[in-house]
């Protein structure tokens, strides 16, 4: 069973300071739905709303439909896993994933079989019998899932729950916590501020700063199709040249910039006469020959490259506030370069993409 959870002009103040600001937002029965934003923007202001531990100051949350105003954490059909996971070290395993049932009353020969089925679905019914405080990180988190689970939760709540973990295990777990989702059909609300996490694992993501939902949409749309400066400049990386919108024609626009004048597509709410910002991936950015074929050109110098194993990142002078990036296959070429030495660069209209002007994500 899941549910799905609605978020209708949700706002939540403390004193005068706003953390999370009119957001509305339905997030469908068994997604997996993931808020992706900087610290301090108010993640977990909003998973804490839809768990019930604090309301919010104007709005309305919506689980299954019912307004949850007034309806406690332990009454909701929801279940939090925080990144400390509060698991018993010296419990076995079973007993800590049985520990909702315990409280609940249920029988002892009947919490170690609910335990066994929700073992099984994390892949550690070998580990059953075994204190939590001799599993690894990644185990830990299973356990931590599975207890969760077990007082049959419609919608998982999880609050930057791979933190902890060093990075090979947090790629695993990424994997594993989409399966055990896909598995269950729950609805899970997940909280991250690594892009990485929310890309991989989500059907789709709301991406927020400073109190404001900035777009929602699947990993696909947020980074092909940014709707704000914000989301351009966080999710993955950009060149971004400021200037004004020239003429539009339909999809695509000249902006003049201080570096020349280019022809991209138009972003959302871009308009000729007004302030914008045009944003190229660094994977767009074409080098040297591959240059010349391209619309849009741009003067350069080398400024210095970074190997990567399978590709280089090629840094640039061209006049902006931060080198230019340009991310290609490795080519031994490109390492020899001098520093100060003219290297075209370009790209295609296409692949650049021009937003009305606003903040960008700090560095
Ligand atoms: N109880 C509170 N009283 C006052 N301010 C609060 C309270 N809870 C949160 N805030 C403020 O609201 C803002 C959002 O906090 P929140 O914890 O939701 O951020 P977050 O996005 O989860 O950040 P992080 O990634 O660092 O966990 C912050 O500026 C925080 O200081
Ligand atoms: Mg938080």
């Amino acid at each position: 069973m899941s549910q799905e959870v609605a978020l209708e002009g949700v706002t939540r103040r403390f004193g005068e300071f706003v953390a999370v600001r009119n957001v509305d937002l339905t997030i469908r029965a068994g997604e997996f739905f993931s808020f992706l934003g900087p610290s301090g923007c108010g993640k977990t202001t909003i998973l804490r709303m839809i768990s019930g531990f604090i309301e919010p100051t104007d709005g309305v949350v919506r689980i299954g439909g019912r307004d949850m105003r007034g309806i406690g954490p332990n009454k909701r059909p929801t279940a939090l896993i925080f990144q400390n996971l509060a698991l018993f070290p010296l419990m076995p395993v079973w007993q800590n994933v049985a520990f909702g049932l315990e409280v609940r009353g249920v029988g002892k020969a009947e919490r170690r079989k609910r335990a066994e089925e929700l073992l099984a679905i994390v892949e550690l019914s070998a580990s059953a019998d075994k204190q939590v405080a001799d599993l690894s990180g990644g185990q830990k988190q299973r356990v931590a899932i599975a207890r969760a689970l077990a007082v049959e939760p419609q919608v998982m709540l999880l609050d930057e729950p791979l933190s902890a973990l060093d990075l090979k295990l947090r790629q695993h777990m990424r994997a594993e916590l989409r399966r055990i989702q896909q598995r269950t059909g729950v609805t899970f609300i997940y909280i991250t501020h690594d892009q990485g996490e929310a890309l991989t694992m989500s059907d789709r993501v709301g991406v927020m700063s400073q109190g404001v939902l900035q777009q929602v949409g699947t990993p696909l749309e947020i980074y092909n199709d940014p709707a704000t400066p914000f989301v351009a400049s966080f999710v993955g990386e950009a060149n971004v040249f400021a200037g004004t919108v020239a003429q539009t024609n339909g999809t695509m626009a000249h902006i003049e910039t201080s570096s020349g004048t280019f022809k991209a597509r138009v972003g959302r709410g871009a308009r000729s006469g007004e302030a914008a910002m045009l944003f190229v991936r660094p994977e767009h950015m074409r080098l040297g020959d591959a240059a010349s074929g391209t619309a849009n050109h741009v003067t350069a110098s080398f400024s210095h490259a970074e190997f990567e194993g399978n590709f280089v990142n090629v840094f640039c002078d061209g006049g902006l506030r931060k080198p230019m990036m340009a991310q290609t296959r490795s080519d031994p070429r490109l390492l020899g370069l001098a520093h100060g030495e003219a290297l075209p660069m370009g790209f295609d209209a296409a692949d650049a993409v021009i937003l009305p002007q606003g903040d960008l994500a700090r560095e």
